[in-house]
């Protein structure tokens, strides 16, 4: 994409707030994934000579998220600039080989590979600073871009100590920058704390920039791609966007989506030819559909491998650990957890199928349940190949059915069934011709009396 040499640095040291949460914010999850992940996932084709994500004390997990990108910690957090400073040193020895260094934020999981390279080619073309530009509609609590008079910017104004004049600029800081790499840590270093909130701002280095007679260009960009996420309500909304963008991605890669506004995607959602999804499905991450499957309506699918003209709902779940292969039949309300289900299995009601392995062309009846679970241990099941399960059959494992086996309904199966056999695991039936009709009359004098 772009032949600029150039290193990355992440913000995420910031607490987050806004967000009144115990987890740290770019941990949070847009379609199911880390929006710092979006983040770094973005600038992956790009390939960055080096990337190091700013994170405050105590962020292990988000250290471990970013892994293998390296981490430089920002202890205490005193601002953006401040943040960028904290990642110096782990750069060093980048610094020479690089024209530009990418700072990006932590919390804008929108961003398209396309943009970073936009933004690092008007760096490389002649600008100190190249700076994402947006004009949202509520322009809020963004930085403000202030015009030079020839197109580019000579600084920037955070909200929060801007006059109403400037206040009224549309023109907003999107919150990632392209800097020449020769002059960043420079600029960096000379940013004060002397503004509203007390703290080192990145956005200084604009007007700085200026100050030393270099030019800061703009990129205007969409709105919606530099939504900077601070609160629940703009985390929904970043949901929203990455939503339509992933529906999209779908529906031109040849997956029929009958209502895509009711599907709900992950980052990570894989289809095959000729797939069909219904109304109201939700896919959480890990999970891929092949060829000509059809998902029904009102199914929840995570972890889970759907194979080819496989049949899912409506309201089946399949959890992590699901695979079914060619065109097994998953009904509604059947339960699927860490179960391999072969070619043609067909589980059509009703079902909790754990810990399991189906033999191709079974039949579970409705109601069939595998006993998974002791209440401290979990055991498995396995069933052969051609095996007919008889309904409200309860498998309690570990136990195994063998090959062509039928089990008789209404079965509690304890013990394993040998391959071809025919099991019956229930009480027998017992019938007292014309004893109810004794019974009724005896019971309704009783009352009387
Ligand atoms: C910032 C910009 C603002 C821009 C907006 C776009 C500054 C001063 N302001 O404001 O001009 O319009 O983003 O979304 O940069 N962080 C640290 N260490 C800190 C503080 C923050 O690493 O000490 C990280 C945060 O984790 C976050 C990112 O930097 O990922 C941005 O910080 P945030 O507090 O969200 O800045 P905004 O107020 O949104
Ligand atoms: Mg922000």
């Amino acid at each position: 994409m772009t032949q600029t040499r150039f290193a990355t640095i992440v913000l995420a040291a910031g607490e987050g707030t806004r967000m009144r949460s115990a987890k740290p914010k770019v941990l949070h999850e847009v379609a199911g994934r880390a929006m710092i992940a979006h983040v770094l996932d973005a600038l992956r084709p790009l390939q960055p000579a080096a990337t190091v994500v700013v994170l405050g004390r105590g962020m292990d997990t988000v250290a471990t998220a970013v892994a293998p990108a390296r981490v430089a910690i920002q202890d205490p957090p005193r601002g953006t600039g401040d943040a960028v400073r904290a990642a110096q040193a782990a750069l060093a020895s980048s610094l020479a080989a690089i024209d530009s260094l990418l700072v990006l934020y932590g919390d804008t999981p929108l961003l398209r590979p396309e943009t970073l390279s936009r933004l690092l080619a008007a760096r490389q073309a002649g600008a100190a600073v190249a700076l994402a530009g947006m004009r949202p509609a509520d322009p809020g609590p963004y930085g403000r871009l202030v015009g030079d008079g020839t197109g580019g910017v000579s600084r920037i104004v955070e909200a929060k100590d801007a006059s109403p004049d400037e206040l009224a600029i549309g023109l907003c800081n999107g919150g990632i920058m392209a800097i020449d790499a020769r002059r960043a840590f420079d600029l960096v270093a000379r940013i004060g704390c002397d503004n509203a909130k007390g703290e080192y701002y990145l956005t200084d280095i604009v007007g700085l920039a200026t100050a030393d007679g270099l030019s800061c260009r703009v990129v205007e960009l969409p709105e919606e791609e530099l939504l900077g996420v601070n609160t629940r309500a703009e985390l929904a909304a970043a949901e929203a966007v990455m939503q339509g963008r992933l529906r999209r991605r779908a529906m031109d890669g040849g997956t029929t989506l009958i209502a895509p506004e009711t599907v709900f995607l992950s980052a990570d959602t894989r289809f095959g030819c000729d797939v069909v999804v219904e109304p109201n499905v939700v896919f959480g991450p890990g999970v891929s559909v092949a060829d000509n499957a059809r998902i029904r309506s009102f199914s929840h699918l995570d972890g889970a491998v759907v194979g080819p003209g496989a049949i899912v709902g409506p309201y089946a779940r399949l959890r992590p650990g699901a695979v079914l292969d060619d065109d097994v039949h998953v009904g509604n309300f059947v339960e699927v957890k860490a179960a391999h289900l072969h070619a043609g299995v067909k589980a059509s009601h009703l079902s909790y199928l754990g810990d399991s392995e189906i033999g191709a062309g079974t039949n579970i009846g409705a109601g069939t349940i595998t006993c998974n679970y002791d209440g401290f241990s979990k055991f498995r099941t396995t069933i052969g190949a051609g095996v007919f399960i008889g309904s409200n059959t309860a498998l309690v494992a570990p136990v195994a059915v063998g090959d062509g086996a039928i089990v008789a309904a209404g079965s509690t199966v304890t013990r394993d069934v040998p391959a071809d056999a025919l099991t019956l695991a229930r009480g027998v039936q017992v019938d007292k011709p014309g004893r109810a009709r004794e019974l009724r009359a005896r019971l309704k004098a009783q009352k009387k009396g």
